[in-house]
């Protein structure tokens, strides 16, 4: 694996499952993989999750671990090409991801979106321009688009907690005071589609109308704009808020209650109730519920680490290999 920016970055979805959970039941199987290898996290943005279980994740494997915060302790990226460096910006991306690159091994990169210029996030411009001039294998800790290390998580969080062959999945918008990316949703979906084209899951999106995602990640899903009827039957509900793709970045006011509570739960099939974190409770996600027997939260969160040992595993593999 040379990149792990989305579900195209993975050939088998049951198969990358399996190997994550085996990681989990013996954690340090393969810390000489990552002998004398280096691991750069990089974040233009803020993190809990992402950074803690990531570097535990190339820890794990014998990896040393580098953390940047470039947004507070790097130099003012310029993306542009092409451009007279006469403004605020300071160091370019070629330079800064070629030199990162020289230090390491294995590069991650957490950007998120301007939520101002769909076409500009949508193209993942930075993100590929760090793939690019970087020349080491490149995992996403979080792009404009898409949370694969997120998404792989509540994959292998679903396999574990299922009790249905196939069960079903409803992906709910939730309500939130700021406009938030669509990232997250977009990969959950984008994963989620694939996994049922695999007959691993049933998938459902449910959001208010305003609120559709980008078809390129939802290809596959049934979609509804009644939460209520979403929810029948439901066996986990993935609960998220995200702003407007179509409008982008707005945030329309909602008049129906989208509010994930124990009356709503009685809907579903006893389902789960998982969030990616952090959540602000009782507005995005009630209490009783983070609170209660049905949520994953806490479990979703410490599956993080074995997602990103399996992909910083397989690299690392392949790095040995080449
Ligand atoms: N879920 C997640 O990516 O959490 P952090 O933003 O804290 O890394």
């Amino acid at each position: 694996m040379k990149k792990f920016f989305s579900v195209a970055d993975v050939d088998n979805l049951k198969g990358i499952v399996s190997e994550a959970l085996t990681l989990k039941a013996d954690p340090h199987a393969h810390e000489s993989l990552g002998k004398h290898k280096m691991l750069g996290l990089v974040f233009l943005n803020p993190s809990l999750r992402t950074r803690l279980s990531t570097q535990k994740a190339g820890m794990n494997l014998g990896m040393n671990v580098m953390v940047m915060n470039m947004d507070k302790d790097g130099w003012a990226l310029e993306t542009r090409d092409g451009v007279i460096m006469n403004g605020t910006t300071v160091e370019h991306i070629r330079e800064a991801a070629a030199v990162m690159g020289e230090y390491c091994d294995i590069l991650g990169l957490r950007s998120f979106p301007t939520l101002k210029d769909k076409e500009a996030d949508y193209s993942e411009d930075l993100f590929n321009k760090f793939i690019k001039y970087c020349a080491v294998p490149v995992v996403s800790l979080e792009s404009a688009t898409r949370h694969p290390l997120q998404s792989l998580t509540d994959l292998i969080t679903i396999s574990e907690y299922k009790k249905t062959e196939k069960p079903k999945v409803v992906l709910a918008w939730a309500p939130h005071v700021k406009a938030l990316p669509q990232a997250v949703p977009n990969s959950f979906a984008e994963w989620m589609s694939r996994a049922q084209a695999e007959g691993l899951v049933d998938f459902t999106i449910a959001q208010p109308a305003g609120y559709e995602l980008s078809e390129e990640f939802t290809e596959g899903a049934q979609i509804t704009t009644n939460l209520d009827e979403a929810l029948q039957g439901a066996d986990f509900v993935y609960v998220k808020n995200w702003s407007s793709y179509k409008e982008y970045g707005a945030v329309y006011p909602v008049q129906e209650n989208w509010l994930m509570d124990n009356e709503k739960l009685k809907l579903t099939n006893d389902a789960k109730v998982m969030h990616c974190l952090p959540v602000r409770r009782d507005l995005e996600l009630s209490s009783e519920i983070l609170d209660g027997p049905n949520s994953l939260v806490i479990k979703e969160a410490s599956n993080r680490v074995w997602a990103a040992q399996v992909v910083l595993k397989r690299m690392l593999e392949e790095l040995r290999d080449s």
